[in-house]
């Protein structure tokens, strides 16, 4: 086990399109996502791609803590998705803050799809599929948008909302509680 050196915006290896994983079952991949999900306890996320950690391939870990669970959808531990799909479902879009370990202490208001289906493999190579909604779906677009390069600032509407934690919570009581991540 490893705490792993997370990447920042600007590092490369975040805008490029993350590689497919040929067998979930590698005990590479095994090892990568022990030192994810450490990583991911000390910083306190609840989501981080393989990108973030330098690390090219298409693996993701997400969690859906206690208190961010909503009505309709589960909590989740910590969770290894293996060349995760994902599609929306309906149009529904929901606004919500959104923050991001490679963009530490920062977060700002994205809009994304409210439902997604989602198809991946987990670590023993047997598929998972869900269909979620709330926070569960938000995250799991989050880490997957990092597959392909994309940092959440890229799918925001209004920049004006972008800004340092600290600062909304100094001031926007409201809008500041960010999904750190
Ligand atoms: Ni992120």
């Amino acid at each position: 086990m490893a705490l792993l050196k997370i990447a920042r915006m600007g590092h490369p290896v975040l805008r490029r399109p993350a590689a497919p994983v040929d067998d979930p079952t590698d005990p590479e991949i095994a090892r990568l996502v022990s030192d994810m999900i450490e990583t991911l306890a000390d910083s306190g996320g609840v989501g981080l791609a393989a990108p973030q950690v330098h690390v090219p391939l298409r693996v993701i870990v997400i969690g859906v803590p206690d208190q961010r669970a909503e009505e309709e959808e589960a909590s989740l531990p910590l969770t290894a998705l293996v060349n995760p799909e994902i599609e929306a479902v309906g149009e529904a879009v929901v606004t919500r803050p959104e923050g991001c370990l490679s963009l530490p202490e920062m977060m700002g208001r994205v809009p994304r799809p409210a439902r997604v289906r989602y198809r991946a493999l987990g670590l023993d190579g047997a598929p998972i599929e869900r269909e979620v909604g709330g926070f569960h779906a938000r995250v799991v677009q989050h880490e997957v948008d990092h597959l392909n390069g994309i940092l959440y600032p890229m799918r925001m509407t209004d920049l004006g909302t972008l800004g340092y934690v600290e600062e909304f919570r100094k001031g926007m009581s409201e809008d500041w509680e960010g999904e750190g991540r």
